[in-house]
């Protein structure tokens, strides 16, 4: 019994990924602490759902890519879908403006993020 569940979980993880449909990646774009100028704070950006796994994420002050961002090993979730975050530690000054630019399948993608300020 025990070996005809793996044989059946096996089974299961070895589908072919070609299965998958195509599907546009869904972005959040949050901090971890409520939005405060001059408070240190870390900008997360979250990216699930998409198909195929290829795809840039950049973290944007000012429309320029932020260094020392730190971004998750890729990782699947149901149908072949894949999810990943991204996250970058800072501290938003007046008059600076946050985005995440998520490039899928050839499309770019800029999502800002609302702090509650
Ligand atoms: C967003 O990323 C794409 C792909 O890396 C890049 O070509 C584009 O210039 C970026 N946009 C901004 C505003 O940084």
């Amino acid at each position: 019994m025990k070996t005809f569940v793996c044989a059946v979980l096996v089974g299961l993880l070895c589908l072919p990924p070609s299965i998958a449909k195509e599907s546009s990646a869904k972005v959040q774009v949050y901090s971890r602490q409520p939005g405060e100028v001059g408070k240190k704070n870390t900008l997360i950006c979250h990216v699930t759902g998409f198909h195929p796994p290829e795809i840039n994420i950049e973290l944007l002050k000012n429309r320029q890519p932020m260094a020392g961002a730190h971004q998750t090993d890729l990782a699947f979730e149901e149908n072949w879908h894949y999810h990943l975050t991204k996250h970058v530690a800072f501290t938003p000054q007046r008059g600076e403006a946050f985005a995440c630019n998520v490039t899928h399948m050839g499309i770019t993608k800029i999502y800002t993020w609302e702090p509650d300020m």
